[in-house]
């Protein structure tokens, strides 16, 4: 988060400030970038580093949403937690409760079992494992669905996706437990 605080308010917004990142100077992948050396951006006025605290700090204050009362069946989703910790072995990457990893939180594409298209487009050619709150949310803040690019439409097809990518041999019930759990958290 404090990352893209960072960029966004330096190299989107243009804003005058301080930005490093010296993977921006790989002139192959980032030429525009290397060109204008935007990994060390070193305004002399900078309006910007002394309120990304604030900014971060409000952030971090935003309530995660809490799903409505009656759309999930808590008993089904206490199984579906089990799985989701064992079994399907989902919280080796999805931590709870950040439900990402501390620390570097980037996969490869074979990893997820998914294409590299636009993993490439940065620095670490990996993708971010998304943060699962609010995921009754997500369904209908991105109508796309799920995944950086939206290609799975529902919870059914991103389980099915983990299924046989990672070939969990997960069997009807344990699948329906598990989407009960996700649209819990
Ligand atoms: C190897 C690490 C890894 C494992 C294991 C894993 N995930 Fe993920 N998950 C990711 C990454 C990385 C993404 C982001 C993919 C993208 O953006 O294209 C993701 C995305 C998701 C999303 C989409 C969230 C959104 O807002 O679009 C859901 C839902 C999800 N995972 C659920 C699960 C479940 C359920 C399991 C267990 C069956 C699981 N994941 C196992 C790494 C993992």
């Amino acid at each position: 988060m404090s990352y893209w605080n960072a960029f966004v308010a330096n190299l989107e917004m243009h804003g005058q400030g301080t930005f490093f990142d010296p993977r921006l100077d790989n002139k192959t992948k980032y030429p525009v970038a290397a060109k204008a050396r935007l990994g060390h951006k070193h305004d002399t006025d900078d309006q910007i580093s002394a309120k990304l605290p604030a900014l971060q700090f409000y952030q971090l204050a935003m309530p995660v949403p809490k799903p409505p009362a009656n759309s999930f069946n808590s008993e089904t989703a206490a199984r579906g937690e089990t799985i989701f910790n064992s079994k399907a072995k989902c919280a080796s990457c999805h931590v709870p409760p950040l439900f990402t990893e501390p620390g570097w939180n980037l996969h490869t594409a074979e990893e997820i079992g998914i294409d590299d298209f636009q993993a490439k487009r940065s620095p670490d050619n990996r993708y971010r494992t998304a943060p699962l709150h609010a995921l009754f949310d997500t369904q209908k803040i991105h109508k796309g669905g799920f995944y950086h690019d939206g290609r799975f439409a529902t919870l059914p097809e991103v389980i099915n996706h983990y299924d046989s990518a990672l070939k969990l041999k997960l069997t009807e019930q344990e699948k329906n437990d598990l989407i009960e759990y996700l649209k819990s958290i």
